[in-house]
């Protein structure tokens, strides 16, 4: 379901966007995941996800590439520095390296990739510097569960947090029992990372074989893929990033935009994997 999400700034994404986590590590896929990443854009999933992590580098590169052709003033990227580069010490040096590998001057949303050792005051009053410094627009964080984000908010500037981008997706969904109603009252619009179960091959194949999901699918006419993604989609204040190396599959995931589930579906999906009753750890990947 096509919704449009406003970040605290006041500026609004799609609830779709692209991931980039493996991509641009092997050359003999490079054009094919330049032209996925292209058709994607062409098709309105104009937010890309990154980070200086992934493939050290690469897949920053490979954003880069894909973004040649596009005004920069089309595009919302996103990408996150490493927990130990989050200081003063190395944030500078990270921020600029990210900026020159993907050829811009100045990222929509830079993320700290998960809580790490640095005080997360002296990360929040980088970010803030890198603001003023006009390369970055604004910042969040990922991987933050609800103490870490009741530390952020209490930190000065904060409240300046855009989003956390997390683990949800239909067989992960401890993040409802508390995190998420906390996002929300605050505002803050959630990421959803890895929303077609992506890492996690022994699930898959559980929830891509489950009969409700393949009835669900089959009703719409749409993959089990598609349908997990539609999930996650429908969900509110949400921003669904799956990764795709084919234009295929890009315009697949486009296609949800169009799909929309009735409450019976949703109801059918929740019996046949409910959140956890209980408030669980914040899984990560
Ligand atoms: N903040 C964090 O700590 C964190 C952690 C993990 C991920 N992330 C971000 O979230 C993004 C998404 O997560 P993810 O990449 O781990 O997993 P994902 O998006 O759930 O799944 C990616 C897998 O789904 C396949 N796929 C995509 N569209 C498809 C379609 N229409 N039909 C069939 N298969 C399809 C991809 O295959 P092909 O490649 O062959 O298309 C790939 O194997 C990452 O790329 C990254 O940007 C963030």
């Amino acid at each position: 379901m096509k919704k449009t999400i406003q970040f605290p700034n006041g500026e609004s994404v799609l609830n779709l966007g692209q991931g980039t986590w493996k991509l641009g590590e092997d050359p003999s896929k490079h054009d094919q995941e330049v032209d996925a990443l292209r058709t994607g854009i062409d098709k309105g999933l104009t937010l890309i996800d990154t980070a200086e992590m992934y493939g050290s580098g690469k897949s920053e590169q490979l954003v880069g590439d894909a973004i040649k052709p596009y005004s920069r003033e089309d595009l919302f990227l996103v990408s996150k520095v490493y927990p130990h580069n989050a200081g003063e010490k190395n944030i500078f040096q990270s921020a600029e390296q990210t900026l020159q590998r993907m050829g811009v001057d100045e990222l929509d949303l830079y993320l700290l990739h998960w809580p790490g050792s640095v005080p997360l005051q002296e990360t929040v009053d980088c970010f803030e510097e890198l603001k003023r410094q006009g390369k970055i627009k604004n910042w969040g964080v990922s991987n933050f569960d609800l103490e870490d984000m009741q530390e952020l908010l209490s930190l000065r500037n904060g409240e300046n947090c855009q989003t956390n981008q997390v683990l949800y997706h239909l067989a992960s969904r401890g993040i409802e029992v508390v995190l998420r109603d906390y996002l929300r009252e605050n505002n803050i619009p959630m990421m959803a990372y890895c929303p077609i179960i992506g890492q996690e091959p022994d699930l898959k194949d559980k929830v891509y074989n489950s009969p409700t999901i393949k009835n669900i699918a089959k009703d719409h006419g749409i993959s089990v893929i598609q349908l997990l993604l539609a999930f996650v989609m429908q969900q509110e204040q949400t921003i669904a990033i799956p990764k795709a190396s084919s234009s295929d599959h890009v315009s697949q995931n486009v296609d949800v935009l169009d799909i929309s589930l009735s409450k019976e579906e949703m109801s059918l999906l929740d019996e046949a994997f409910p959140a956890p009753n209980e408030r669980i750890p914040l899984r990560v990947q």
